[in-house]
């Protein structure tokens, strides 16, 4: 998929627009910390290298232990729907096709799923 898609850039670019969208949504946003750079730049590294790109996230994080990361947030069903719309939106707006970006969303469905806490 990382090939795919166009390599690292593509994760950074998605990153971002999914980031704006965030920033936009009022209760959302208020789940996320004052300063958003830090995070963007984990989520794309943990995104490209799920997808099989270079292991970036861990040698910078360790291991993903992604659940447990997100303890601290409450995730309840809306949050998790919130977080899903604006990552869809952000992903078909990408020039991807439509095979590679069905694939990614079903991952980011069912993972964001598996977020929740509440
Ligand atoms: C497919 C689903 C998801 C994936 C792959 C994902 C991935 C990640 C990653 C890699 C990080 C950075 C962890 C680190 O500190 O190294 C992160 C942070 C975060 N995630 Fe998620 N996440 C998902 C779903 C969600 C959902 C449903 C929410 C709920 C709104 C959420 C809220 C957050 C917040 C608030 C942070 C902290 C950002 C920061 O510290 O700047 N995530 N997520």
């Amino acid at each position: 998929m990382y090939e795919r898609v166009g390599g690292y850039q593509f994760f950074v670019e998605l990153v971002e627009r999914f980031y704006q969208l965030v920033e936009a949504d009022v209760s959302l946003r208020l789940l996320y910390p004052e300063d958003l750079e830090p995070g963007k730049g984990h989520l794309a590294a943990f995104l490209a290298q799920y997808w099989g790109g270079p292991h970036r996230y861990t040698l910078e994080r360790g291991h993903p232990r992604l659940r447990q990361r997100h303890m601290r947030f409450p995730i309840g069903q809306k949050e998790r729907d919130a977080w899903v719309a604006h990552m869809v939106s952000a992903l078909y707006s990408m020039e991807i096709s439509v095979d590679a970006a069905t694939e990614m969303e079903d991952y980011f469905r069912s993972t964001a799923t598996v977020m929740m806490n509440r």
